[in-house]
């Protein structure tokens, strides 16, 4: 099993973070390549024109080997998972009596472009609620998700996990039924690639968006798409230059062309190339294929296990560790207790996390420690 990473970030001593369900902190090492890469415009000579394809192919390579993709050019540079979702819904026709299934309360980014597009064609957007009681929750919501699904479904666009609660979405089922029905499969994996391991070759999804700085542990701005083929042909949101076919060469960009580089690559962000980004993100996941997701994943399992177990002892309700994240999950308060007695006392803790819809969302990572959860099991318990 990994040892706790701490040491290899700067968060202060007494704050226990367990919020990179919100934000990761910075590596050191992601830190320095930043100030480094920042500094290089100080004199562009050290910029030089392969300087704009040499890092983002490493990128590619480096995101390709933590998600199992064997095809570089189906994985683009995007600034947000906003922009990765414009492309998938550039890309998609439906009609009236046609529908796409997202889960209800989904992240806004993978809301508003489905709303948009089916708003357009007078098609419908159907949410998938949670059963009201909390009784195999978890399992009965993706029974409602793969019941939904039949032949006007045009896409499922889910999370692996949700983002407010880390409730599972098994992918393999749902990739299973949209394929019985010809529904596309988009993923939003900001909420969980990088800390949970996902196999493109296993899902085989049609898309999968990612934004870096959460669970990537990368820097704001920057994140990652992968496009399955049946992106290969479509539209871009946006036309630039270096997404067209021989852009490599700078001498001959007004030598118009009409045709992109292969595979998904049309579909990347104008000034892709950024020289600070870019080799932010590129060092933040060597770092976690390092490490790799799977003992990421057993690492947060095991510093959170005895915390849990005695919080659900005492009644507060939290998913079985098969239909959750070890990475994130959500904390429901027993009836009785005081949400602002509760929100102050982990104030007072220096226990950091997020309230989202009406659960207590946890998000550990490398740098927490079991001692994190001895926190958050006071500040929880104090008014009990
Ligand atoms: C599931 C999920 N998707 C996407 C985002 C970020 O979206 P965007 O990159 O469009 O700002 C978040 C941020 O919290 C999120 O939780």
């Amino acid at each position: 099993m990994l040892n706790s990473k701490r040491a290899q970030f700067t968060l202060p001593p007494q704050v226990s973070y367990l919020n990179c369900a919100y934000m990761s902190p910075l590596l050191k090492s992601v830190e320095k390549v930043g100030v480094k890469a920042l500094r290089k415009k100080r004199n562009p000579v050290s910029i030089s024109q392969q300087d704009f394809f040499t890092d983002t192919e490493l990128l590619r390579k480096e995101y390709a080997r933590l998600i199992h993709a064997t095809n570089l050019k189906q994985i683009v540079i995007i600034p947000s998972v906003s922009y990765g979702m414009a492309n998938v819904v550039r890309n998609m026709d439906i009609k009236k009596g046609q529908h796409i299934i997202v889960a209800t309360e989904q992240f806004p980014s993978n809301y508003y472009p489905w709303k948009s597009l089916c708003d357009e064609a007078g098609a419908e957007i159907k949410a998938i609620a949670p059963p009201e009681d909390f009784d195999e929750r978890g399992k009965r919501w993706n029974q409602r998700i793969l019941e939904a699904i039949d032949s006007n479904t045009k896409a499922v666009a889910i999370g692996n996990v949700h983002w407010a609660d880390g409730t599972r979405f098994d992918l393999e089922a749902i990739r299973k039924r949209t394929q019985d029905v010809g529904a596309l499969l988009i993923v939003d994996g900001t909420q969980s690639v990088g800390a949970l391991p996902f196999d493109v070759q296993k899902i085989k999804p049609d898309a999968l968006v990612c934004a870096g700085y959460k669970w990537l542990l990368g820097p704001y701005s920057i994140g990652l798409a992968y496009y399955g083929e049946y992106f290969n042909n479509g539209k871009p949101i946006e036309e630039n230059w270096i997404t067209r076919l021989n852009s490599e060469d700078f001498a001959g960009l007004v030598n118009y062309k009409n045709a992109y580089h292969e595979g998904a690559l049309r579909y990347e962000v104008g000034e892709r190339s950024n020289f600070i980004l870019v080799p932010m993100l590129l060092k933040a996941i060597q770092q976690l294929n390092n490490w790799g997701p799977e003992r990421i994943q057993e690492y947060c399992r095991e510093i959170g296990k005895n915390t849990i177990e005695k919080l659900m002892d005492m009644g507060f309700l939290i998913e079985k560790e098969e239909w959750r994240g070890s990475h994130l999950f959500g904390i429901r308060l027993p009836a009785s207790t005081d949400l602002e007695k509760i929100k102050q006392s982990l104030f007072k803790h220096n226990v950091y996390l997020s309230f989202r819809g009406n659960a207590i969302r946890v998000a550990p990572n490398v740098y927490n420690t079991e001692k994190d959860f001895q926190k958050l099991f006071k500040a929880l318990t104090k008014f009990y």
